[in-house]
């Protein structure tokens, strides 16, 4: 080889390496719009609900105002550094992405979950809605537990809940996830084990908790307390 050539060469390797290393540096960096996709994706034909039916980005203080409309789920904004999410089966999970990633296969159903590329865009966007670094660390409650009685609530206030929560996926229009819920047409139990994630084991006949029954989840006292719950109850129940 001669001199000009072997320059070249060595210029054509450094060159492939640099193009390889920044290539591999912007897949982990993960891409915020296509993380922000993701977040709001419901698949092709409104399948599953979508990570933004449940978690709004704005804080909790600020969801009902700013979005006219409460989830079901604790809103993921500052979620990327809050650094606990755990999984009862998976113990210790390492990023939001990955807890992000636990609700894609329990709620939208989608069994083999995301790519590792795609978990790295919902990173970069979860990211994005994170500005805060002190983000206390928070307790997600599981097993919610099921009022003692089921009556005593207020139908007003029952039905001001409904329009502001359930009305995110239960709607009249057909970019609704679900049908509308109307009044009088379910038992106060059927709605107070759905909402709070009960079912009955059909063997045993006991109530057992089952966070991944169905496409809604379950919604936990941090988001509807017992005392809202028996006002939905008092709206919705027969
Ligand atoms: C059907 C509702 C539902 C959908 C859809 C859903 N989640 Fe969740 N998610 C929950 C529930 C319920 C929890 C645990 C309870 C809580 O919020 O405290 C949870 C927990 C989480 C957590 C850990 C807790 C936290 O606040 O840090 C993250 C992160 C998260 N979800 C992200 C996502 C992402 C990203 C998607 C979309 C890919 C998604 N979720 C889709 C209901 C949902
Ligand atoms: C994240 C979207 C979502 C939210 C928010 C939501 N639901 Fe649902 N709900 C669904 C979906 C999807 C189904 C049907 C699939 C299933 O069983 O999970 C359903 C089913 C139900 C059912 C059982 C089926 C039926 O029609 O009898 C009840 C009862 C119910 N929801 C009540 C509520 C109430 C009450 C609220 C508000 C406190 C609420 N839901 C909020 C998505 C949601």
């Amino acid at each position: 080889m001669n001199r000009t050539l072997r320059t070249r060469a060595l210029l054509f390797f450094g060159l492939a390496l640099f193009v390889g290393l920044a290539a591999s540096l912007a897949w982990a960096a993960g891409d915020v719009e296509k993380g922000r996709k993701i977040f709001m994706g419901t698949g092709e034909d409104l399948d599953y609900p979508s990570c933004a039916h449940c978690h709004a980005t704005v804080s909790a203080k600020d969801e009902l105002e700013k979005t006219k409309q409460i989830r079901p789920a604790f809103p993921v904004f500052n979620t990327a550094h809050r650094g606990a999410w755990k999984n009862k089966k998976k113990g210790k999970l390492k990023t939001a992405g990955d807890a992000g990633n636990i609700c894609v296969k329990a709620f939208q159903k989608r069994k083999k979950g995301l790519t590792a590329i795609e978990v790295e865009h919902l990173n970069a966007f979860l990211a994005s809605v994170s500005p805060g670094k002190d983000a206390k660390q928070r307790k997600i409650k599981y097993a919610p537990k099921l009022p003692k009685s089921l009556d005593g609530g207020d139908k007003k206030k029952g039905q001001k809940i409904v329009a502001q929560m359930c009305i995110v996926c239960h709607g009249p229009s057909d970019d609704h996830l679900q049908s509308e819920l109307k009044p009088g047409r379910r038992s106060k139990m059927k709605v107070a084990m759905k909402v709070r994630g009960w079912i009955r084991d059909k063997k045993t006949k006991k109530l057992k908790f089952k966070a991944n029954n169905g496409q809604m989840g379950f919604i936990a006292e941090n988001r509807l307390s017992d005392a809202q719950l028996l006002d939905v109850l008092a709206y919705l129940g027969k």
